[in-house]
């Protein structure tokens, strides 16, 4: 058991399956209070009614105030986990781009408006972000997806150290392969680059709950993803002439 979770008022988005579920399950058990959010009411209410939570549905932008009421008047834990797999190029259409800010970068900031300022009040708040190794290293075939995490990153980032020694701790997940809905929907990119060393949403759950118990800011379920992340970092040129092989690979089999 974690101690700073249990009894804790916990909110999870997008967590009507997948790794939103698994961590849902997972904050339950430890003795949290969870609000399961998810666009799917019936699959919220059906993870929130399995845990004994509460089921808050809707788009994860717009959740926090109802969230906040099913807790009693305080969210201890923010997970800002929904998201969405937009793939494509710098063709994608606008409302591609769109929705992928949207859910992958703006529904965390107006999460964060909403709840930083109670947060610094009463000196304590915990803002978990499900980024993706794709906003560390890069996502093949998945340019709107890859900016958005990295945007996603950059901002759980700058909130950890802005306000770290005001009591707020920030987590950022970022996992490669994890057998979600999410995954299947990857296509042969996927299969190339993900399904090889993919994970189950479980073990992401069991990686956050190591990094909560360790205070680490940056969760790496796929702890090869560190030395990636280091060598991109060292010798771009190199990273990028790497990826570009597996770029060519992908297309040469589509
Ligand atoms: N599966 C992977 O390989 C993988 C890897 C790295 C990161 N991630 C990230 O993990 C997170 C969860 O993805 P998953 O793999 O569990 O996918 P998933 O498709 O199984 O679950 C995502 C859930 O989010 C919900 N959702 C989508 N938009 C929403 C919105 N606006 N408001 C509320 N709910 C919304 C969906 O209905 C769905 O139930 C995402 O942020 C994703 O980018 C996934």
């Amino acid at each position: 058991m974690v101690e700073a979770v249990q009894g804790a008022g916990v909110v999870v988005t997008g967590a009507g399956g997948g790794i939103g579920a698994a961590l849902a399950r997972r904050f339950a058990a430890e003795g949290a209070r969870v609000v399961v959010n998810d666009l799917d009411a019936g699959k919220a209410k059906a993870v929130a009614e399995e845990i004994g939570g509460t089921a808050v549905p809707g788009d994860a932008s717009t959740i926090v105030d109802d969230a906040r009421d099913a807790l009693g008047g305080t969210i201890d834990v923010y997970c800002a986990n929904a998201g969405v797999g937009t793939g494509g190029t710098e063709a994608a259409e606008e409302s591609v781009w769109e929705l992928a800010w949207d859910v992958n970068v703006m529904a965390h900031v107006r999460a964060a408006r909403a709840l930083i300022p109670g947060w610094l009040e009463r000196g304590s708040g915990r803002f978990v972000s499900t980024v993706s190794a794709a906003g560390l290293l890069t996502m093949i075939g998945a340019a709107p997806y890859s900016v958005t995490k990295h945007a996603a990153h950059a901002f759980a980032e700058w909130l950890s150290l802005t306000y770290r020694h005001r009591g707020i701790k920030v987590h950022a997940i970022c996992p490669q392969g994890v057998r979600t809905d999410m995954l299947e929907a990857t296509g042969t990119a996927g299969d190339l680059v993900l399904r090889p060393t993919a994970i189950e949403p479980d073990d992401v759950a069991e990686a956050l709950f190591r990094g909560i118990e360790e205070d680490r800011f940056l969760i790496l379920p796929h702890p090869e993803v560190a030395g990636f992340y280091q060598a991109r970092a060292t010798d771009p040129d190199r990273w990028l002439n790497g990826m570009n092989h597996v770029q060519r690979t992908w297309e040469a089999g589509r």
